[in-house]
């Protein structure tokens, strides 16, 4: 039987990373803090790894799989110099964000990175990506580094894609407010076949874990399509947007998945890597439907980490 530990595996990702293995008869160790449960048939070993010691129960056995999906580049080292050698194989999570350059349309896995960070640097995610990527490359062919682009689906803590769902769905037959979507794109992943890919490939090295490039009006339109909106879409430009103090990206009054300018590579990214490493992106339509449905069931007007309230909107659109 397939022996799996999975450094964390409570969480959104590697929660249904661990889902996965067991459905696929695997047995699967999470060692996580505790802050919330491993899935049903896992075997639960707490430790908090900023203590080195976290790591010495689980020394005493061989793993086939390792996978770590942690932002820390310390806690990365520690865990490959604690149990590198007890590995066959080790699956570390990364992120686009690795890249230095968001202008080049098409990039694969050989565009440069960020200078990886050394200890006692101020924090920062593609830096610390960047070295724990380097902690994991140590292992050679062993290794598999998974660099996700945007993680999008059911249960999505970070509610970007799932703004669009939302928004469309609690205006109705009212307006919604866009960004400029000419000559824009969107580039995701659904967080089902991106566990799928990390519990079924065979390949090592970094690996762009993304689906296709689609266009961001296309994508707009299928969703308000799903969310049932029969409403004007009212664009409004750039300048607009950032006077009247809306956020690209992601958090607080932002419009999620907009870019600012000079970022044309950044949802652009080559995919050929995982495709060719089996990666096997679902149809959008199919990520859209679960994700309108999920918002529903979540609540169109909750509070969220990401994108405008109905009341922000209301104010912006009242001064179009
Ligand atoms: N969301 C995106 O669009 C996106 C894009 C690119 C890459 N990524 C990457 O995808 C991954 C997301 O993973 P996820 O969804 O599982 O993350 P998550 O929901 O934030 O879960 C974090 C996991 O790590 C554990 N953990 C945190 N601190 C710990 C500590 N000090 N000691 C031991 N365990 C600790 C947590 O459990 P406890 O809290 O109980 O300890 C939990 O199991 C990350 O690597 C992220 O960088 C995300």
């Amino acid at each position: 039987m397939t022996d799996v530990l999975i450094l964390s595996g409570t969480g959104w990702l590697s929660g249904r990373i661990a889902r996965r293995w067991l459905d696929a008869g695997a047995t699967v160790t999470c060692l996580a803090r505790g802050e919330r449960p491993a899935p049903d048939g896992a075997e639960f070993v707490r430790g908090d790894r900023d203590d080195p010691a976290a790591y010495t129960a689980l020394t005493r056995r061989d793993w086939d799989h390792v996978v770590d999906i942690s932002s820390q580049a310390s806690q990365v080292g520690a865990a490959v110099g604690a149990l590198g050698e007890r590995a066959a194989r080790w699956t570390y999570v990364s992120s686009l964000s690795v890249y230095s350059d968001d202008e080049t349309v098409g990039a694969d896995e050989s565009a440069p990175r960020h200078p990886s960070a050394r200890p006692g640097d101020e924090y920062e995610y593609g830096a610390q990506k960047a070295a724990a990527e380097d902690a994991v490359g140590t292992l050679g062919d062993r290794a598999l580094i998974v660099r996700p682009g945007l993680i999008v689906g059911e249960g999505d803590p970070s509610d970007r894609f799932g703004y669009w769902a939302a928004a469309f769905a609690r205006a109705g037959a009212e307006p919604v407010l866009s960004p400029p979507l000419e000559g824009k794109s969107a580039q995701v992943i659904d967080v089902d076949d991106l566990a799928e890919f990390i519990v079924a490939a065979t390949v090592s090295g970094p690996v762009n874990a993304i689906g296709d490039v689609q266009r961001f009006d296309e994508v707009l339109r299928e969703i308000r399509t799903a969310a049932g909106h029969t409403g004007e879409i009212v664009v409004a430009e750039e300048d607009w947007l950032v006077a009247h103090g809306v956020q690209h990206w992601a958090g607080p009054r932002s419009l999620p998945l907009w870019l600012p300018p000079g970022m044309t590579g950044f949802m652009t990214r080559s995919n050929s890597a995982y495709r060719d490493g089996g990666g096997r992106p679902r149809p959008l339509t199919d990520t859209i439907r679960t994700v309108v449905a999920d918002e529903r069931a979540r609540g169109v007007d909750r509070d969220r980490r990401a994108g405008l309230t109905r009341a922000e909107e209301l104010t912006l659109l009242a001064d179009r």
